[in-house]
């Protein structure tokens, strides 16, 4: 089984410690509504963020292309990632929707094309539409294919049938949730870990009982106080130690003091 790693940093090339991830720390557009977008965007490549992950599934690929483009940043100064939703899971249909997302973004080419989570009742699609990334790769219309969402389970069942070892698992992962097992299980594989809601974000939106912001335990540590103002390095730092990242910072005020 090959693995593609290499293929898709191209900013951290020079770097050899890095040179297998995409940047460490990049803008999530979840929740991001589209007029929203299109200034966040621009906003967080002025202030030097270079990784946007977005979603078919997020109804704002063509204002975060929009935003991309407003920056003046040329293509290749940007890491673009966008996923597949379930709805298009299937070998042709997943190679349109790849179409329809890089349309929408207004780009020839991605930096990497995630399946946005696994269907276990119909997995034979899921492993249909990853077939698809792996033609696109082969392709060169993506620079690299992962998953998100995928339990080792999931994971096991994929690479039983894949030719590609998928780059990235994008996975929920902050302060109260590390998901220490599927981490190992990346790591054995090179499977660079993408923690989604890294600052815990969910902990507040969807109205749990603890939220990371307010934790005094957190925020007691000395890392915690420097992370609310937010300032990536230490998030990175402290919540994901050192694995990619995904805050999610959308007004463009938050971004510029970040
Ligand atoms: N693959 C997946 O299934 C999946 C799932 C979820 C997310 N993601 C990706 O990961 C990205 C980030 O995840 P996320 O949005 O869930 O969580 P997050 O980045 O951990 O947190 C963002 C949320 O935290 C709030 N927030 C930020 N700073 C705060 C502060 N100092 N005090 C209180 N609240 C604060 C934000 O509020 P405001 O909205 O007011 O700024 C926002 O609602 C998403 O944008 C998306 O790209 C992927």
């Amino acid at each position: 089984m090959r693995t593609h790693n290499d293929r898709h940093d191209r900013y951290t090339q020079d770097h050899a410690e890095q040179r297998r991830r995409p940047p460490s720390l990049g803008l999530g557009v979840f929740q991001s509504p589209p007029p929203e977008t299109v200034g966040a965007v621009e906003a967080a490549m002025k202030t030097g963020y270079r990784l946007i992950d977005t979603a078919a599934a997020y109804a704002n690929e063509r204002e975060v292309g929009e935003g991309i483009r407003r920056s003046g940043l040329s293509r290749d100064d940007v890491f673009l990632e966008t996923k597949i939703w379930i709805s298009d899971y299937g070998y042709d249909a997943t190679l349109h929707a790849f179409d329809k997302s890089a349309r929408k973004l207004g780009v020839d080419q991605l930096d990497l094309l995630l399946l946005h989570q696994p269907v276990p009742s119909v997995f034979d699609r899921t492993l249909e539409a990853y077939r698809a990334l792996e033609t696109l790769l082969s392709d060169g219309k993506v620079r690299a294919i992962g998953v998100s969402n995928f339990m080792p389970e999931h994971l096991d069942r994929l690479l039983a049938k894949a030719t590609v070892v998928p780059a990235v698992n994008q996975i929920e992962v902050h302060p109260y949730f590390q998901q220490a097992a599927l981490q190992r299980m990346h790591k054995a594989h090179g499977i660079v870990t993408q923690a989604w809601s890294p600052i815990g974000g969910i902990t507040s939106y969807r109205g749990m009982e603890k939220r990371s912001f307010d934790d005094p335990t957190l925020l007691a540590s000395n890392a915690t106080r420097r992370l609310l103002p937010l300032r990536p390095n230490e998030i990175r730092r402290f919540v994901v130690r050192s694995r990619c990242a995904r805050p999610q910072l959308r007004k463009p005020q938050p971004i510029r003091s970040a």
